[in-house]
């Protein structure tokens, strides 16, 4: 077995084991103390749950590769996809005590920490994926939300990738309008905003994590899901779900987040240098998402799956009370209006 390979089976024990073990919040983790020492290396455990041909795994596998040369592999990022390490609300909280180092999640899991992630979160917050990544790199719109889970849950949040455009796929019938949705269980996020969001579309809404979707819509337990054309693609929905829907009701968004005391331990010289490829990392993403997004729809095409064109006024229309039921602080609205604000559709 490679060196790289046993490594990252030993990474996975660790994990488990400290899992395990919760009182010991460091065991299996990072020494701090030695991070910052020119001659050692310092191993950092990543958890994605996507595929390795997944936009989201090639841009950070590349972003790992450029960090790790431009240190002089002082740091090497190792990552583990396919939710190897658990899924999302697992690996959240394997940062939080320190068992794991870096993860990406999506700002479902965030809302559940602090309410405020929900405004990204909202369906009518971004109008396109170039507003939304404008604004999540603009730090006079963000830079507060994004350090507060610091303190609290010793969570940095370092940027974030786009989930591109979202739609329901369904395994019985397509859909036309939202009454069409009526009876229907669609599998969300685990998210109370995303709940009700279906239901403002006429379904029902079940929370589930990611790995669990397919099987719950193979076995008849679900009617559909709510997802990029990507994730259709990559998760194989398009084989239990076959009728995909372009209600496109949200541009959601995915965040890399680190354990805070690690960031805190980088020497300054490091973290610009992450700062500096990790925002390569974010534009090659944003690249890769459209030639992505044509393909998957190919694959989807040829595997069998049939692509309908909603009523899609009717499915904004119907989303539209969201923004008032769950901005429910002063806060919340100033974030939403000054989003809002810088969306060059709305101009
Ligand atoms: C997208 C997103 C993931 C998320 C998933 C989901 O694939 O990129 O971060 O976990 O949707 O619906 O759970």
């Amino acid at each position: 077995m490679p060196h790289s390979a046993l490594r990252r089976l030993a990474a996975t024990v660790a994990v488990a084991l400290t899992t395990a073990a919760t009182a010991c919040a460091n065991l299996g983790g990072l020494n701090l103390e030695t991070v910052g020492d020119p001659d050692q290396v310092t191993y950092v455990k990543l958890a994605l749950n996507q595929t390795e041909s997944h936009p989201s795994y090639v841009a950070l596998d590349h972003f790992a590769q450029r960090f790790s040369e431009r240190t002089d592999g002082r740091w090497e990022i190792d990552i583990f996809p396919n939710e190897q390490l658990g899924s999302q609300q697992e690996v959240l909280q394997f940062v939080t005590s320190g068992a794991i180092e870096m993860a990406i999640v999506s700002g479902t899991q965030l809302e559940n920490l602090n309410k405020d992630f929900q405004v990204l979160n909202m369906p009518t917050t971004f109008g396109s994926i170039e507003h939304q990544m404008s604004a999540i790199r603009d730090p006079q719109l963000v830079g507060e939300l994004f350090s507060s889970l610091e303190e609290q849950s010793n969570i940095s949040v370092i940027g974030g990738f786009t989930q591109g455009t979202r739609n329901i796929y369904t395994s019985d019938a397509p859909l036309d309008t939202p009454a069409d949705l009526s009876g229907l269980k669609i599998r969300v996020q685990e998210s109370d905003m995303h709940i009700r969001m279906i239901e403002l579309m006429g379904g029902s809404a079940t929370p589930l994590s990611y790995g669990e979707v397919y099987t719950a819509i193979q076995s008849g337990v679900l009617d559909g899901a709510e997802n990029n054309e990507v994730s259709y693609t990559t998760q194989k929905h398009s084989e239990v779900a076959p009728y995909f829907n372009d209600t496109q009701h949200l541009v959601g968004l995915d965040y890399m987040i680190m354990r805070h005391d690690l960031r805190e331990a980088m020497s300054e010289e490091d973290r610009a240098i992450f700062d500096e490829e990790w925002d390569k990392a974010m534009t090659e993403h944003t690249q890769l998402w459209g030639t992505e997004t044509t393909k998957a729809i190919e694959d989807a095409k040829a595997a069998g799956a049939t692509f309908h064109h909603v009523d899609q006024e009717a499915f904004r229309a119907a989303l539209l009370p969201i923004a008032d039921e769950f901005l429910t602080t002063d806060y919340q609205r100033g974030l939403y209006d000054a989003i809002r604000a810088t969306d060059p559709e709305e101009k």
